[in-house]
């Protein structure tokens, strides 16, 4: 865990509240910063989110409630409390509805202060702890109870993630093919180790053109281009104190490996545009499904930057090659869904486990997850999983072509292609209960598919 000083934003526009403010909470160990107006609050939380603002209710230019309202947008997690004078106690209580945490009613004696302040960041520090423990329940939860199966592929990647958990910055590359459980590491990595509290942020570098993907991570100055209307803070600057992860790294471009090297090196960066050197406390997590030393061969990765983010390498093993653990996952995967869709499945005839073992799994454990969720949605209420409750692909080529599924009949007079999508989707939402992410998976399309198709036939 970082254990650096709270920082705490003092907004006021009386100098001597500023100062005395300050003064007391600097001598209770606090980092303090202050402000003369919403305007320049904003600025200051905009560049780095403090994690307690002390707000003025009465300022000039925007008021309190409104400079909350925005540094709110900018910064959910920041805790607000409010300071107001007998006249603006109403002002202090709307803003309390608004996401305040706490007001203090001014003058105040400075033990209210320290009380009011202890409070505030117990309350921020809480709710970051539940958000943590919540993200890691997500999915099943992420931490290392996650990482199932037991094959020695995979307990060599257990040793490794717990042997990495008493080191804090270690930068770690995850190697694999995709669904193989690339991310389930990373999180397992992040909320084992010291950072758990703080954010787990990822990025696909595969995903966004060039300078969008620069942007994103560094963030950038007003202006540093045509679209830069205000300052961004990038993932670098979001993640502080907590762990990044960027996914196929292999895709990273030139100008971007470079940045990535320099902050390793000297964790430190710049906003793109930005010319101020920003400090970063973040780990790195590189994620990739291509072999990335080829990519050095072929010069398309930095050498340097291979080195560095190669210190601790970690291998997922395809789930071909360790079917030993299909069982186990199977199992993982039926608790689950018997829990998030009220199923009762008990157990896996062995002929359905024996498909299962020998099916080659090119998409890895996300398609074992995909296949059993599958089997949940289309045969609800069954108690035991059969072959005939796996796809015809899995049942394999000759099952299928001894039972092949009836095609849908042409109505004499003619059926128009549009309406058996319609009725298609419409089944698939059923079935999975209005869940458009399991409805697209039913139907073999990407959810963004599903909803331009739903769009289409003004469904959605
Ligand atoms: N060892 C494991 N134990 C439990 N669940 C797993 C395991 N490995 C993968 N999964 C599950 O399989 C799915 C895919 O895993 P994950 O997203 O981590 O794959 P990935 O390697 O990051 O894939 P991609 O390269 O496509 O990003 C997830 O639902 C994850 O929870
Ligand atoms: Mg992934």
């Amino acid at each position: 865990m970082t254990t650096s000083p709270a920082r705490i934003l003092v907004v006021d526009d009386e100098k001597l509240i500023r100062w005395s403010v300050g003064e007391r909470l600097q001598r209770g160990g606090y980092e303090v910063v202050s402000a003369e107006s919403g305007e320049e609050a904003l600025e200051a939380v905009a560049s780095r989110p403090p994690d307690l603002m002390l707000l003025d209710v009465r300022l000039p230019g925007i008021d309190g409630l409104l400079t909350l309202q925005r540094a709110l947008v900018q910064a959910p997690e920041l805790a607000v409390i409010m300071m107001s004078a007998h006249s603006t106690v109403d002002i202090a209580v709307e803003a309390m509805k608004h996401g305040a945490i706490d007001f203090l009613v001014k003058p105040f004696p400075f033990q209210a202060l320290d009380a009011a302040v202890e409070r505030a960041l117990t309350a921020a520090r809480t709710r970051r702890q539940i958000e943590a423990l919540t993200q890691e329940r997500r999915g099943g939860g992420e931490a290392l109870s996650a990482l199932v199966g037991h094959s020695p592929g995979m307990e060599q990647v257990r040793a490794m993630v717990s042997r990495l958990s008493g080191s804090d910055a270690t930068t770690v590359l995850v190697e694999g093919e995709s669904g193989s459980g690339k991310e389930v590491v990373a999180r397992a990595i992040h909320f084992s180790s010291g950072r758990a509290e703080r954010p787990f942020l990822q990025v696909n570098c595969a995903a966004l053109p060039e300078h969008l993907l620069e942007s994103e991570l560094f963030g950038h100055e007003r202006g540093a281009f045509t679209d830069a209307h205000a300052q961004k803070r990038g993932l670098f600057e979001s993640a502080e104190g907590g762990t990044v992860m960027l996914d196929e790294i292999g895709d990273l471009h030139a100008g971007g490996q470079a940045k990535l090297l320099r902050l390793l090196e000297n964790k430190t960066f710049r906003r793109v545009g930005g010319v101020s050197e920003l400090r970063a406390d973040v780990r790195v997590l590189a994620a990739t499904n291509v072999n990335l030393e080829q990519r050095v061969s072929e010069g398309r990765f930095r050498a340097d930057l291979f080195f560095r983010l190669n210190v601790v390498r970690i291998v997922l093993p395809p789930l071909r090659d360790h079917p030993e653990d299909v069982p186990a996952l199977c199992v993982h995967f039926i608790a689950r869904f018997n829990e998030e869709m009220n199923g009762r499945v008990k157990g896996v005839s062995s002929a359905a486990m024996q498909l299962l073992q020998a099916h080659r799994w090119p998409g890895n454990v996300r398609e074992l997850r995909n296949a059993v969720e599958r089997a949940f949605i289309l045969h609800a209420g069954v108690e035991e999983l059969r072959p005939e409750h796996l796809t015809p692909e899995l049942r394999g080529a000759a099952v299928a072509a001894r039972r092949p599924e009836k095609p849908a009949a042409v109505a004499p007079d003619g059926l128009l292609l549009e309406d058996v999508e319609r009725k298609l989707i419409q089944e698939a939402l059923e079935r999975s209960s209005g869940n458009q992410s399991r409805a697209a998976r039913l139907l073999g399309i990407s959810r963004d598919t599903l909803r331009y198709r739903l769009k289409k036939h003004g469904m959605g």
